[in-house]
């Protein structure tokens, strides 16, 4: 008998349902929003309202997009966290009340557990590549830097994780210093393209275990633009691209130092990546090329099942729903979650 599960998204600023049918992708609908991009980050207050206004068109065109009728879904997958709260609250009581007028189940999701996950969506039509357990897996998103250790489908065990900003707001936060838009991760990527990844050289840190560190590169990438725009007041105009292209160099190089070491110590090495960051076109290749040298299995996420979408929580559903992991009405989101 087949499994269908509608997946709903709503952590942060993208409004996204999808319909997976035993493992295989029908539908994805994501409503990204805008009206943040001119405050240079994600304002809470404005995302909820957006996700209130969204929610329903949204469900309605993932299940018709996967041309299915309602009736057919068996049970409703969402997010229950980590993320904002009134960002959470707006798809959690939607899909509670949806459960509750279909008469099906419901099943809570860890939005980072989905993201790995998101490597297991299969699409019809193309080759699907998914990993074998055990796994490790590069979790770089805008909130979270995690090394995680795939046992099975619903067992992770976290081995490294930053102990204060994550991938994606090094990125960020280093585009906001050079002044330019959020979310800065695919800006310095596309002008990295065009720079030389080493005209410039900024600090790593040194940490011990499979842990990271990204707020000392922030710190030296602020100060160091500081002293050069004393000499020259246009000097991140003139070398725009170069300190894009060296600044991405610096943190894929602190992100795969301690995944080679994990794959090592490990010795595992069938290695996947996901989170936002993992849409970097930098990472992508060096992961890539490194695999030939480590003797690696690589698995990358297509691109539109890195940044945040609700195929990762519909495919998360349907390994709880295997597994008879379902949640009450009394469930709460939660802005953050303990794992592993
Ligand atoms: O996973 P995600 O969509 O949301 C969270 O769960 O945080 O990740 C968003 C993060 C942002 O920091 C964004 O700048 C970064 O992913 N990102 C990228 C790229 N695309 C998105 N960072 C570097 N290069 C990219 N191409
Ligand atoms: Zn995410």
């Amino acid at each position: 008998m087949s499994i269908t599960i509608l997946g709903i998204e709503s952590s942060c600023d993208d409004t996204s349902a999808a319909i997976i049918r035993d493992g295989y992708m029908l539908s994805n609908i994501i409503a990204n929003q805008e009206v943040h991009r001119i405050y240079g980050g994600v304002v809470p207050e404005l995302a909820s309202r957006a996700h209130q206004q969204n929610i329903i068109p949204v469900v309605d065109q993932a299940i018709k997009v996967a041309g299915i009728s309602k009736n057919e879904i068996d049970a409703i997958a969402f997010t229950r966290g980590p993320g904002l709260m009134g960002s959470l609250l707006v798809g959690s009581s939607f899909a509670k009340g949806l459960s509750l007028s279909l008469g099906i189940p419901l099943i809570e999701i860890n939005h980072l557990q989905a993201h790995i996950l998101a490597n297991f969506i299969l699409e019809i039509g193309s080759t699907n590549h998914v990993p074998s357990f055990p796994f490790l897996c590069l979790l770089v998103s805008g909130g979270h830097s995690q090394l995680v250790l795939m046992n099975d489908y619903l067992e992770m065990k976290i081995i490294g994780q930053t102990i204060d900003d994550a991938a994606g707001e090094a990125f960020d936060k280093c585009a906001k210093i050079m002044g330019l838009p959020y979310p800065g991760g695919p800006v310095i990527d596309k002008l990295a393209s065009e720079g030389n990844p080493d005209a410039f050289k900024f600090s790593k840190p040194r940490i011990e275990n499979f842990d990271y560190s990204f707020s000392g590169l922030k710190t030296s990438f602020l100060y160091f633009l500081r002293d050069q725009i004393k000499n020259d007041p246009s000097f991140i105009d003139h070398n725009k691209n170069d300190l894009c292209a060296s600044l991405q160099k610096t943190i894929i190089d602190i992100l795969l130092d301690k995944l080679m070491k994990a794959s090592v110590n490990l010795k595992i090495n069938e290695i996947a990546l996901a989170g936002g960051v993992s849409a970097n076109s930098g990472l992508r290749y060096k992961v890539t090329s490194q695999a030939s040298q480590m003797n690696w299995k690589t698995y990358i996420p297509a691109f539109k099942f890195t940044t945040d979408n609700a195929a990762m929580i519909a495919i998360t559903g349907y390994y709880k729903y295997k597994a008879g992991l379902f949640a009450s009405q009394d469930v709460v989101p939660t802005a953050r979650i303990n794992q592993g």
